[in-house]
This record gives structure tokens, sequence and C-alpha cells, in this order.
């Protein structure tokens, strides 16, 4: 094997990683929503005179600073954090092909901080036209990172090029620009950005009815008017984004959605949390007064629903590959497949000797599944069944639908695997 094996007892490692990049992703994508929102709504402020409005951004600005500079940093090294380890073969493949990508992403996260350390502490102290360019600078950074990391995301979910007339590229050697000519790419940035503008708008909901929350101001009325065009473009951006995505997905919608039951409840949550949130924020455009502190609470929820449901659904659909065809969820190649079945699936290790079923569970299954209880844990799987039909089912792993990789190992392993299976399997 290439690297180790890492066993996160009943969550599994992937999941460890889908819960890391949601709590991420609720703050980067407010990171980056939140200041073409603050761009938009500061030219505004400053174009109408309206200073309490802009004192009242200034006040948000803070919160936001705050909350995504500190918070959206951690959990940003959080998630380098778990992929290396639990997916060091992707992650090392995704660094060879991509570096520059996280090269010029690193530059502009460095601009963002400045942009935002700036807009926040000079707020007053400079003139406001040349405060809205700060504004602006600061969103088009935020902005140009998503468009680096996104493209990475969509090769992995979707490695066809363009370059190509969208065939399959598995077997080209990728290289940077397959980040932003491929199939997802578009759909993503679509639905990110929608999310992004989203979600900042629902924050802004929460931070303005807390703030104003036992006061007779206008001002609530008119920040939530004005946050309503957002969510509303948002969520109409996300649910496209989508939908484009899924139709245009290599493995077809239908077989996605046939193939297990987990992506169908993905798919109804997601469409369920969207339409509540759009519904729940017409109140903001009509009866802006409704929306107190529970209520913004609510449409947050909801709105993080939404968006974890479509990150949980991109985790869910990508299997069997962590890259698609290329690095497989049994951190292989796709092009050792043969050599594995031939010499061993973990004889070429460096790390460990054989010594047992149990090390070729880790090994082969364990990224994907837990063992006795758990995410989709295996023991349960295969309650009441005897060796032979273990080993039936391991030999077509990936029939008849292909969420697993196909079975890589030798007779030997296939043997001892099915053996250490049968013992834990309950009657
Ligand atoms: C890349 C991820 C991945 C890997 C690696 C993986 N599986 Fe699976 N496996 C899945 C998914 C996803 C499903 C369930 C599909 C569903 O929800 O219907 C599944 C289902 C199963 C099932 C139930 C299927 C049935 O017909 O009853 C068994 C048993 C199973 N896996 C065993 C294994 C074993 C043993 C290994 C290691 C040799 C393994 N899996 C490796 C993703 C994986």
């Amino acid at each position: 094997m290439h690297y180790p094996w890492w066993y996160v007892p009943v969550l599994t490692a992937p999941m460890l990683i889908a819960v890391i990049a949601v709590i991420h992703v609720v703050v980067s994508h407010y990171a980056v929503g939140g200041g073409i929102l603050l761009a938009l709504e500061n030219q505004f402020a400053v174009k109408t005179g309206s200073t309490a409005y802009r004192d009242y951004l200034h006040q948000h600005a803070r919160f936001f600073v705050l909350l995504t500079v500190a918070f959206g940093a951690i959990t940003g090294v959080g998630i380098w954090w778990t992929i290396a380890l639990t997916s060091p073969l992707a992650t090392e493949f995704l660094i060879r092909t991509f570096v520059f990508g996280w090269a010029i992403e690193w530059v502009f996260f460095i601009v963002e901080i400045v942009a935002a350390f700036i807009m926040y502490y000079c707020w007053t102290k400079m003139p406001p036209r040349t405060h809205v360019k700060i504004t602006w600078i600061y969103a088009l950074a935020a902005w140009i990172s998503l468009v680096l990391i996104t493209g990475i995301t969509a090769f992995m979910l979707d490695s066809r090029s363009l370059f190509s007339g969208g065939t399959y590229s598995s077997g080209i050697v990728p290289e940077f620009w397959h980040a932003f000519f491929n199939v997802q790419f578009l759909p993503q940035m679509l639905t990110r950005t929608g999310g992004a503008l989203l979600l900042a708008a629902l924050y802004v909901f929460l931070h303005c009815s807390w703030v104003f929350r036992n006061t007779q101001s206008e001002m609530p009325g008119i920040v939530i008017k004005r946050m309503t065009k957002y969510i509303i473009a948002g969520t109409i951006f996300v649910v496209i984004g989508v939908v484009w995505g899924g139709l245009t997905l290599r493995l077809g919608v239908w077989l996605i959605i046939e193939r297990s039951v987990l992506t169908n409840i993905l798919i109804t949550v997601f469409f369920g949390a969207s339409a509540l949130v759009l519904l729940g924020s017409l109140f903001g455009l009509f009866a802006p007064k409704q929306i107190n502190i529970a209520f913004a609470g609510c449409l947050f929820i909801f709105g993080i629903t939404a968006l974890g449901s479509a990150e949980f659904m991109r985790e869910a659909i990508r299997k069997p590959w962590i890259v698609d065809g290329y690095v497989l969820g049994n951190q292989i190649y796709a092009d050792e497949i043969e050599e594995r079945q031939a010499n061993g699936f973990i004889q070429p290790s460096n790390w460990l000797n054989n010594d047992g079923g149990g090390t070729v569970f880790m090994y082969h299954c364990n990224n994907c599944h837990a063992l006795n209880h758990g995410v989709s844990a295996v023991a349960p799987l295969l309650a009441g069944e005897n060796k032979n039909d273990i080993k039936d089912k391991i030999r077509k792993l990936n029939q008849p639908i292909a969420s697993m990789p196909p079975w890589c190992g030798t007779e030997a392993e296939l043997e001892a695997l099915a053996d250490f299976l049968e013992k834990i399997r309950p009657d």
C-alpha cells in the first residue's frame, strides 16, 4: 500500500471529513457571500447617503471578520489535517496536480485577510468611496479563492475534461487546467456562489434580529427587506446548480437515485430545506417585522441543512472514487487494480505485513465501512451469511451497482478476509 490505514471508529474517516467540511463550508461560504453582500450594500449605503445603514453594516462587519477569519482559518486547517490522514493518496495526487492552484489560492487568501482588516478598522477613517473599493477588493479575493477550490472539488467529482469533448479523462495525466475545464465546474460554481449569498443573508438575519431585539428602530425592517433578495436569488442559483450538476454527472442521475437509500434521503432533505428557506424568507419581503431571532434561527438551520445535504450528496455519489477516474476508495490508483489482483493487495506495502483478514479489511474496506457499529458497519450487512456467501459478495464487490471498487486482492487475501468477517458478523 502507498500509505498506512487510519480507522475512525463508528464514524469512518470520510464521514469525519464530511463533518469538518460541513462546519468549514458554513463559515467559508459566509466569508465569500458576506464579502459580495457587504460590497454591494456598502456601495448602496454610500450612494444613497444612508449613514444609519452604513453604521449597521460596520457593526455586522465586526461579527463577520471575527467569525470568518478566526474560525474559517481553524476549520480550513482542520480539513487539511483530516484529508491528509484519511485519504493520503488522494491528497498527494491532488497536491501534485494542482499545487499551482493552491499557491494562487494562498496569495488571494492573504489579500482577503489584509482587505478584511482594512475594511473593518478603517470603516470610518477613509473616504467612503475609497472604502467601497476596499470592500470590493475583499469580495473579489474571497470569490477567486472559491473559484480555485471549486475547480479542485469539481474535478474530484467528475474528471471528464472539456478539452477532449467531454470524454472520460482517466489515463490522461491531469494538469492544472483540468480543474476549470471539467464537466462539473460551472454547475458547482453556480451552486457555491448562490449558497454563499444565501448563507450570508441568513447570517445577517440572525445578527440583525439579535442586535435590534429590544428596539423600536426602523433599521431591521430595512436590512431584512434588502437581504431577502439575496436569499431568493441565492436559493434559485443553488437549486439550478444542483439540478444542472446532477443531470450532467457521468454516472447519470437515475442510477444515483436508484443506487442507495441515503442519496434519496439527501435529495429529499435538500429540496425540502431549500423550499422552507425560500418560503420563510418571503416573510422578510412582506412582513419583515416577523423575522425575530427565533425565526431567523430556524431559517439559518434550514439553510445549513440544504447546504450540508448538498455536500454529503457530493461525497456519497462520488463513490467508489475519491478522485474520479484516478484514486479509488480503497486507496489505490485505478491503473493498479490488475497488478494488485495478481500480486496481492497489501503485499507490496512498505508499512505492514499481512497479519490476517483484519488487516485486509482495514486497507480495503475501512475507508467506507465501520466494523461492528456505525456508518455502513460491515458486520450487520453480512448478518447470518456463511463464508462462501461472503466470499461471493466480495468477489463481485462492484456488481451490480458500482459504489464499491472491484475486489483488488488475491485468493489468499480473500480467504483471510472472509474468515475474519464471518467471525465478527452477527447470527
Ligand atoms: C469506496 C467505498 C467502499 C469501499 C472501499 C467498500 N465499500 Fe462496501 N459498500 C459501499 C457502499 C456505498 C455500499 C452501500 C450501497 C448502499 O447504500 O446501497 C456498500 C455496501 C456493502 C455491502 C452490502 C451489500 C450487499 O449486497 O449486501 C457489503 C457486504 C460491503 N459493502 C462489504 C464491503 C467489503 C467487505 C469491503 C472491502 C473489501 C467494502 N465493502 C469496501 C462502499 C464501499
